[in-house]
Formats: C-alpha cells, structure tokens, sequence
C-alpha cells in the first residue's frame, strides 16, 4: 500500500525514512513553520495537528501519519486567507518576541476548549517560552489588545507591533534553516570523551568509508590560528586560545573532527567510526584549585601572544583596585557582614540552537554565504576573513530571524567549522546543534563565587565594600576577562562608600566554556551586593530601602569602581530614586500576604541595580535612510533582530523623524552585503547605538528632503513640512513619488547616513520588590507578588520595553529558582536536556506588575535608554531577601531549590531560631551534582 498523507490539505505521497519523525519530515517538504527547538517532546516548538488534535511532531513518527490530515501553522488561517482568530490575538497583543515559539502556541491555543483556558497553566504545559515571561502569551490567549494603530510623526513612544507580526504568527518568518539549498551537506561532530587530553592518533578511514560521507575533519585540517570564538568590535578584549580543530581537548564536549556527509545519518555514523588515541592530561574543574600551585595548567600558552594573563595558574584576566583603605573602613563602621555567594550555570536556552550554513553564490561561486543564527554577522565576517585569509568581499554573512540570544550568539561556535568544510569541498554544508549540544557544546552564564565584606555606621552609612571573585570560565576564556572587569563595576559604582576594594579572578577550568549571557556578569554580583545590604540593613534595624536611599549614588555624581574608571560613562538621566519609590508605594499599598496559604512564613524583599547603556571599549553602528521610488522609506541597518524589537524601534524612529507612520518604513538587516558597519546586536546596544545611527540618518534625509522640496516648489525652506506621505511646501502639497521622480530626472538620491560610536554611555536603572510565601514544612515557595521598576529613559514602545523586563524578570526566576546546568567531577554535563534541565513554564512565572520612569536621557536617541539586560539583575537578591525576610535564613546560593530551602529552614528552626530573626545561614552545598 502507498504511502499517502494530507498536509494543509495538500497530499504528499513520499514515503518517510526509516524512524524519520514527522517534524522532519514536514520541514524536509518545505513546512518550516514547524520548529525544531529540542528532540524530545518538552518545547512544544514544532506542535501541529493530526486530525484536528495537537501532537508534538518530534516525538510523533511521521509514518503514524499515514492516511491521516496534518495542520501545521501555514495552514491554519481561514480557506480564504484570513488569519485564524488566535493568529490574529497573538497580532493583537503581540504574543511574541523572537517568535520561534509562537506556532507551537498557535497550534496549541487555537485547540483549547473553555475548561481549558480556565486552566492555563495545565494546558500550555507542553510549550515553552523563553523570551517573553508569558503575560503577552497569556494576554494574547484572552484576546487583550495592545498594539497601537499607526500615528503619523506619532510612532515613538506608542505600543506599535513588530513588523514581522504577520510572517510569525502564519509560520512564514525565515529563520535560519527555513530554506531549501540544493546539494546541502550535513555536519556532525565527533566530540571529547575527556576533560584533558592530548590526541595521539586519530584513523579516519573507517569513517570515510560510511556510504555517503564526504570528508572527515580533524586537527590536521584546521588552521594553526588560535582566535577567540567570543566577538568584539576589538578582538583583543579576549584571549586568543581557540583552534578550528586542536590537537588537545580541555573539557568533555569540546571538538575532536567533523564528519560532512549526504544526511545527517550518515554523518552520525561517520562519528561513531573515527578511532582517535588520546593521551589523557590531569584535569581540574574547580576555579579556585585551577589557581593553586601545582594545578593542571589548561593553556601552556606564552601570555603577550595569547592575552592570557597568567597561564601557569589558569588565571585568563584579572582585576585589582583600592579606593581609599578598606582597612580603615571597616574600623570605622559600627557592623560588618562578610560572607561568600555563589551561582551556578546557567544555560540560554533559547529555542532555536545555534547553527550556520556556509554555500557558495550561485551567480558568483568564488563568494561564500554564511547564513547563521548571529547576534554578530559583521565581526564573524571579520573572523573568518581573518581565520582563513579571505578578502571580505569573498564572504557574506547573513543572519535571518534568529529565534532568541540572550548574548548567546555574541560567539562563533559552528561557522568557522562549516566554512572549512565548505572551502574544502566547495558544497554546501550545515551545521545545527541538537538540543543537548547546545548545552556542552555552546557556552554558559560563567558560575561565580563571591566574597564580599560590607561595613557601616549606625545610621547606615557605608564605610567599606570589599569584594573577592572568581569566575569560572571554563576550557576557553571567550568573554571571560570582559564579563569578570563587568560584574565589578556598576554592582559597586551605584553605591557611595569612600573606601572600596575588589580582586576579581577569571580562570580557567576543564569544564563547557562560558560566555556573554544577559547582564554580562552584573547579574551574579548583584547577587552578593544587593544581598549584603539587605543584611546589614537587618543587622542595623534600619529599613533595607532606607539603608539604600542613604548610600546610593545621586545623579551627576561620577562612577568610582576600584576595578578601573570608565570615562566615557555618565548619568545622563537619573531614576534610581523614583525605582525605589516605586518600591515603597508597593509596600505601602500592598495586602497581598493576605492570600498566603495558613501556616506559611511570608516575607518581602527588594533588590536594585544600575548598568551602562552600551558596552565599553566601542560599539559601532550605520545607518542610511532612502525614499524609494514608491514614496516609502528604506532603512539599512547592520544590527540583527532575534526577538529584542530592535526592528520596531529603528521604524518608530524614522518615522518619527519623516512624519510618517511606521508601516511606511521597510528595515533591511544584519546582511553584510547589504547594509553597513554595525558591532553587534549585545550588551543592549539595539536601541541606544544602532537607533541613534537610524535617528541621525532619518533626521538627515528629512533635512535634505525639505531643502530638495523646497527648491523643486521655490518655496522658502522654512514654509516646507513633512507629511506622511508628502511635502508640504507653502501649502502646495506634492507627493513623495512625485518628489521622488523629480529628484531622480535631476540624478539626486535622496538618503542620508547616520553613524554612532556608542560613546559617552549613559547608565539604567531597574528596582525589583517581591512578596512571597514559604511552605515551611516542605520549603515550597509561592510569589505573591512581583513588581518590577525600570528606569528606561525615555520609552519607545511600552509594549515592547514592557515584554523585554517581563521576559528578563522570567529568566532571572528560573535562573533563581531551579536552572542549572550539572557537571560532574570530570567537567561532563549530565543535564543535557530540557528534561533534566528545567526551563520556566507558563505555571511557574507570575505576572509582574512593569512600572516606567519618568525619565529622558540626554545620550540616547530620543531620550531612551537601553532595558534588554538589566532587568535580569535584581531578581535573584530581591528573591533572597524576601526569603531572607520570612525565614530569617541568609540564602548565600542559587538556584533556591525547594529541598534546599526546606533544609535550611528546618536547621533554622532546629537552633531554636524564629523566623525572620537574624541568625542562620544557608548550608553551602558542596559538589557539582
Ligand atoms: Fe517564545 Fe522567543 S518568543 S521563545
């Protein structure tokens, strides 16, 4: 019998491969609104329905369908091509933000029954999120609208929806694998089995004997050129420690070859086929043995030529300041609190993996493509032009939607393997990391320990702040010095003691590498800070939020971190104080301890934080802005759109700047052919550098096109003004194509550039308050309440600025509560699935309630500020505070598992302490596992 099924109504009779799984086998017929997210049912990426009922395609064999009708989400729209009604709810409110998700939703959603939209959380159980915190899903669920209508000259500030709303909501969004290349070759890797080990021989013959494999790549293949897979605007801000391929591997994952072959099958098998003799090297995992004497050295690596800093102790990057004397800070205050925090990995998760596909010009096959899913595509040009000695004009890197970061894909972890591959064999080759390869084969929030010691007078005045960390950079020190110099500077700058001292340490390990994630360090330091505050505040009997009030900086004061100055950092605008007041009208007005369950211990914390609005050592962004022909405007930017809204706020912007509305500006994007210079979509520059290049070469063509009309109409300039989608000159009224097609017969263009450094850098401000409640007999915590202000500057797109604190504070709790990523004491990552590795779900994240300042800031565009990061920082402290505040137990680490909080509050109670006294401490927990 012949295999026969109906896809969107469309019959499909090719029979699938043996065990091909029905994701697959839809994506490979062209259905690439179906998402590849995990490989194993828990994401819910790649839902679709089979005879009306929502299956997960990956777990579902694609041969099960047969004779059966399958949806996905290009076919859920009405016959007549209009958007189901949840399509459109989730265009309302927008129910997105990178979107990669979203189809899984749609399909989800659009089956719910009345019983089931009363129980939400029951019923998404089977999709995640991990960009938006939930709110937008669920407000979009319940059909709440919040996307505004179009405004003419009146974009910035209103809640205007993402342009690619439509494309993500029908499943027609390209993101990275969603195109069909003929004669595409697929990539494997064979990976480390060791955490320190020198490889012998390697015997490839078997593997190249595989039916249909291509080649095997080994270390003999790969360039000697040591880089960093970490991308900067300079790339000395990292250690050049990184090899294609080496001849040692550092930690249990890393690279040993690559095998390409006709299908992914193949490729596996040619894996498992490669014999490689390795010599194995003594390992070590923890950060603060790696330092000692006597410890593995991990990089024997002269330090001038590889920027490590000291590669007999592992020590990548390191940072040492005093301002005053501690010494005598802390003989001048009247309480002192010392202790040690610690944090965990923590992986990012986002749902589409990283992945690249390098292929040659049809019409040019000397140029190469990269097409990757890049928060970087103009530097991971430059690294590749440089690794393999390419002109730049040999090599286009493109990144299409891209399904989540969070810092991410600041790094180039699979092109430079596929452009060997493909200069090799001049095919194209892709690379797509599975599930569990995105959590030992990407990177990781670097774990921290931090002691700190924090002094001060009666009345609360800070005397001394002292901190001591160490970052655990794993085998390879990409962002490691950068985020190490980071985590130290605002967490200290934003208060005022006069004598402050810090010894940061960045150091090697034999364990997955960490990298840029969200916060950029700020996150795990602020932990400690904001913690020891708090203590002391108990210690002292004073209201923590007093204790704040009387020692924060106040605006126009300078920045002082002992790990070094940054000159170019300023407070261009200031809303620490309304944050906090925010914070105490909360407390004021707040009865939510009322719907705590009885018998359980209640409490309250707040938490604050300040972070730069760009990053330091130079963030580059271009612009230009066209009219084109048909009277719209064309916007080319460099910076790449994974979910941020970056893409909405350069429109808002121009429009702003033309007097038009948003939908008459098209963005083109992060393609190095074809827009200009931009650093990177990271460290929250989407906004503040990328949209200050778009505000000046928006604000430039409305300049130039006002005195080109003005000639055209021999009007007085100053009588000319921008309509939508005219000119009006002298109450003369002429068409934008008309003005156009004059400017064109006299050959002039009109566009204008804009260009920003990313310098001066303003600063942000975020305050997090919650209330919880804790089961003290089996140390179950519920969130009572969650409020949560941002000092923004001046916001462009409250929906959307509103989505980015709701997802962050989303990340932050998982990252609180119950993330983390395991290694045991080989360095091996035993939770390499979202199985074994728990990812918020709708059930587990709170509304909460996103107040904005009132602010402008007087560097960025418009008066905006960045708010992509920062809201992360302050929810573990706040967290902790409040647990601190009901149980009367310090909780020095995350995640605050429920075992580990029910045990520390048992011993609590044990010592015949009472809660929410001072006394006790978290037991440390020892060992990885
Ligand atoms: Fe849900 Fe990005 S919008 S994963």
């Amino acid at each position: 019998m012949s295999y026969r099924i109906h896809v969107n109504e469309q019959p499909f009779d090719a029979e699938p491969r043996p065990g091909q799984c029905l994701r697959t086998y839809l994506r490979d017929r062209g259905w690439f609104g179906v998402k590849k997210g995990c490989d194993s049912g828990d994401c819910g990426a790649c839902t679709v329905h089979v005879d009306g009922e929502p299956v997960h395609s990956c777990l579902y064999p694609a041969v099960r369908a047969e004779g059966r009708r399958v949806t996905t989400v290009e076919g859920l729209a009405e016959p007549g091509g209009e958007l189901h009604p949840v399509q459109q709810r989730f265009l309302d409110a927008q129910g997105f933000q990178c979107g990669f998700c979203t189809a899984g939703f749609l399909m989800t959603t659009s089956k719910l029954d009345a019983d089931q939209l009363d129980d939400l959380p029951r019923a998404l159980k089977g999709n995640l999120c991990r960009c938006t915190g939930y709110r937008a899903i669920e407000d979009a669920i319940r059909g709440v609208t919040h996307v505004e209508e179009p405004c003419p000259g009146r974009s910035v500030g209103r809640s205007m929806g993402a342009p690619a709303g439509p494309l993500v909501v029908t499943g027609t969004a390209r993101y990275t694998f969603d195109i069909d290349i003929p004669g595409l070759l697929h990539m494997k890797l064979l990976r480390s089995p060791h955490p320190h080990a020198r490889i012998v021989s390697i015997d490839t013959s078997a593997a190249l004997r595989v039916p249909g494999v291509h080649t095997v790549l080994t270390h003999h293949d790969a360039p000697e050129r040591l880089f960093s897979s970490a991308r900067h605007e300079h790339p000395t801000e990292d250690p050049d420690d990184t090899r294609v391929l080496d001849d040692v591997v550092r930690f249990v994952g890393q690279r040993v070859a690559a095998v390409v072959a006709d299908s992914e099958a193949a490729a596996e098998e040619g894996c498992r086929r490669i014999a490689v003799e390795y010599q194995q090297l003594p390992h070590v995992v923890d950060a603060e043995a790696a330092m000692r004497p006597g410890a593995p050295v991990i990089h024997a690596k002269p330090a001038e030529a590889s920027r490590i800093a000291r590669p007999e102790n592992n020590v990548v990057g390191e940072v040492h300041g005093e301002i005053g004397s501690v010494a005598q800070g802390f003989a001048e205050a009247d309480v002192v609190y010392e202790d040690t925090f610690r944090t965990q990995r923590v992986q990012h998760a986002s749902l589409e993996t990283h992945g690249a596909v390098a292929y040659w010009e049809e019409d040019d096959p000397e140029r190469l493509v990269v097409r990757s899913s890049t928060q970087v595509p103009f530097l991971t040009r430059r690294a590749l032009c440089a690794l393999y000695d390419l002109p730049e004009d040999r090599v286009r890197v493109v990144a299409g939607r891209v399904g989540g970061g969070f810092g991410g894909k600041q790094e180039m972890l699979t092109e430079d393997i596929v452009v060997l591959a493909a200069l090799r064999l001049k095919r194209p080759v892709k690379l797509e990391f599975t599930r569990a390869e995105q959590f030992y084969g990407a990177t990781t929030r670097h774990p921290f320990t931090i002691g700190i010691k924090a002094g001060a007078k009666r009345d609360g005045t800070l005397t001394a702040l002292q901190l001591r960390v160490v970052s655990n950079t794993g085998a390879y020190g990409n962002h490691g010095p950068a985020v190490m110099f980071h985590s130290v500077g605002e967490s200290m700058a934003v208060y005022r003691a006069p004598h402050k001292k810090v010894d940061a340490y960045a150091v090697y390990t034999n364990c997955v590498s960490a990298g840029a994630f969200r916060g950029y360090g700020l996150g795990q330091v602020t932990f400690a800070v904001e913690s020891a505050m708090d203590e002391l505040a108990h210690r002292l009997g004073i209201d923590p939020l007093v204790l704040r009030e009387r020692n924060i900086i106040g605006p126009g004061e300078p920045m002082v971190s002992p790990g070094g100055e940054e000159e170019d950092l300023h407070i261009a605008s200031y809303g620490l104080d309304q944050c906090l007041r925010v914070v105490r009208d909360a407390l004021a007005e707040d009865r939510s301890a009322a719907d705590a369950p009885e018998g359980w211990l209640v409490g309250q914390g707040t938490a604050m934080s300040m972070i730069a609005t760009g990053p330091p050592g130079g963030h580059y962004a271009d612009a230009t802005v066209t009219l084109l022909q048909d009277g719209t405007y064309d916007v080319a930017v460099g910076t790449a759109e994974f979910g941020n809204g970056t893409t909405t706020v350069h429109q808002q912007i121009t429009a702003g700047a033309l007097g038009t509305t948003a939908d008459r500006i098209v963005i083109r994007q992060s393609d190095t052919d074809v827009v200009r210079h931009d650093t990177g979509a990271f460290g929250s520059a989407g906004t503040v550098v990328a949209g200050k290049a778009v505000m000046r070469a928006a604000n430039g063509l409305a300049e130039r096109i006002l005195t080109f009309a003005a000639e055209h109409a021999r009007a007085p300039r100053g009588l000319c003004r921008l309509l939508a989608d005219a000119v009006e000159c002298d109450g003369r009224v002429v068409s934008l194509k008309e003005l156009y097609e004059a400017a064109h017969d006299k050959e002039v263009t009109l566009a204008a550039d804009g260009h920003w450094g990313g310098s001066p850098r303003s600063v942000a401000f975020n305050a997090q308050w919650f209330r919880i409640a804790v089961d003290p007999g089996t140390g179950e915590i519920k969130i009572l309440r969650s409020v949560h202000a941002a000092d923004a500057g001046k916001v462009m797109n409250p929906l959307q600025c509103r989505g980015q604190v709701e997802g962050g504070v989303a990340q932050a709790l998982g990252a609180t509560l119950f993330e983390q990523v395991l290694v045991d004491d080989r360095g091996r990552v035993v939770t390499p699935a979202f199985r074994r590795y728990r990812l918020p779900a709708y059930a587990d994240v709170p509304r909460t309630e996103v107040h904005f300042m009132e602010t402008s800031d007087a560097i960025g565009p418009l008066g905006a500020k960045s708010m992509s990061e920062s809201p992360f920082n302050p929810v573990a402290p706040a967290f902790a505070n409040a647990l601190r505040d009901a149980t009367g137990v310090r909780f020095t680490e995350v995640p605050l598992l429920r075992d580990t909080v029910w045990r520390a509050v048992e011993e609590h109670r044990a010592a015949g302490a009472e809660p929410g006294r001072p006394a006790g401490r978290q037991p440390s927990r020892e060992g990885s596992v």
